[in-house]
C-alpha cells in the first residue's frame, strides 16, 4: 500500500458511526486505492476495501481458524466468516463491544437464515460460535495481554489458529512485544499474522511532522 498521510484518511473517531448517528460495523480507516474510488466509494465501502486488501496480501485460505484481536463490534470478524467460511473468534477488552458484536451477529445471521426457506438462526454451539454464512463467529471479552494463556493452555494443539488478525488495535497495547510473543504461541506452524496499524513513515518532511505526527504524539502507549 502507498503511504497515505494521516490527514488524508477519514477520522477513525467517526468510523463507528455514520452521519445519522447510527453505528457502523467497522472501527478502522478506509482504503481508497485510486482517485476514482476516492470519488465514488463511501467510507463503508473503503473500510471493506481495507479488509480485502489485507485478504489479498495474506492469502488467507477458505475455512481458516482466525483470531481477530481487538475486534471492535465485529465487522471484520463477520466479514471473514461469511466471505471465506472462516471460524473466527473476535476478542476485545470491552464487554459493551462484545454485547454489540453479538447483537449485530444475530441480526446478520437472522437475515442470512431468512433467505433460506424455513431457515432459522441456530443457537450458539458448545464453543459459543454462531453460524454465519459458510462460517462461524464468536466473541470473547478479554485483555489481549492474556490471550496466550487463555487460548494456549493445556491441550492447546486443537485450539491453535491459522491466522491472528489485528486491525488498528496494536497501537493501543502498552506491551507490543507481549502481543507478538502471544501471537507466535497461538499460531500453528506456517500460520499467518495479518496486521494493519499506524506506522510512522521514514523521512517525513517538517511540515508533515507538524501536520500529522505532532498532534497525536504521546496519545498512544
Ligand atoms: C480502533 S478499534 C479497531 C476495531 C476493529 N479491529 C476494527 O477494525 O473495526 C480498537 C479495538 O482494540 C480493542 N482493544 C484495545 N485495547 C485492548 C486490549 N488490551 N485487549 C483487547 N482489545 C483491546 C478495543 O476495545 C477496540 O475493539
Amino acid at each position: 500500500m502507498s503511504r497515505p498521510r494521516l490527514s488524508r484518511l477519514p477520522s477513525r473517531a467517526n468510523a463507528g458511526r455514520d452521519r445519522g448517528g447510527k453505528r457502523g460495523e467497522h472501527i478502522h480507516h478506509g482504503y481508497w486505492p485510486t482517485p476514482e474510488s476516492k470519488a465514488a466509494e463511501s467510507k463503508e465501502t473503503a473500510q471493506v476495501n481495507l479488509i480485502n486488501l489485507l485478504l489479498a496480501r495474506s492469502q488467507l485460505p477458505d475455512g481458516a481458524r482466525v483470531l481477530d484481536v481487538g475486534c471492535g463490534v465485529g465487522g471484520t470478524t463477520r466479514h471473514l466468516a461469511s466471505a471465506l467460511g472462516c471460524a473466527v473468534t473476535g476478542l476485545t477488552i470491552s464487554g459493551r463491544q462484545v454485547e454489540l458484536a453479538t447483537r449485530l451477529t444475530k441480526t446478520a445471521a437472522a437475515a442470512a437464515a431468512a433467505k433460506e426457506a424455513g431457515g432459522a438462526v441456530a443457537a450458539p454451539d458448545a464453543d459459543g460460535f454462531f453460524a454465519l454464512g459458510r462460517g462461524r463467529v464468536r466473541f470473547v471479552e478479554l485483555d489481549a495481554e492474556k490471550m496466550g494463556d487463555f487460548f494456549g493452555g493445556a491441550a492447546a494443539a486443537d485450539r491453535l489458529f491459522d491466522a491472528v488478525w489485528i486491525s488498528e488495535a496494536l497501537s493501543h497495547f502498552p506491551n507490543k512485544a507481549l502481543f507478538f510473543a502471544n501471537a507466535a504461541r497461538l499460531l500453528r506452524p506456517g500460520g499467518r499474522l495479518v496486521l494493519a496499524d499506524w506506522f510512522r513513515a521514514e523521512g517525513l518532511r517538517d511540515e508533515e511532522m507538524a501536520a500529522d505526527i505532532k498532534p497525536i504524539e504521546g496519545r498512544f502507549p
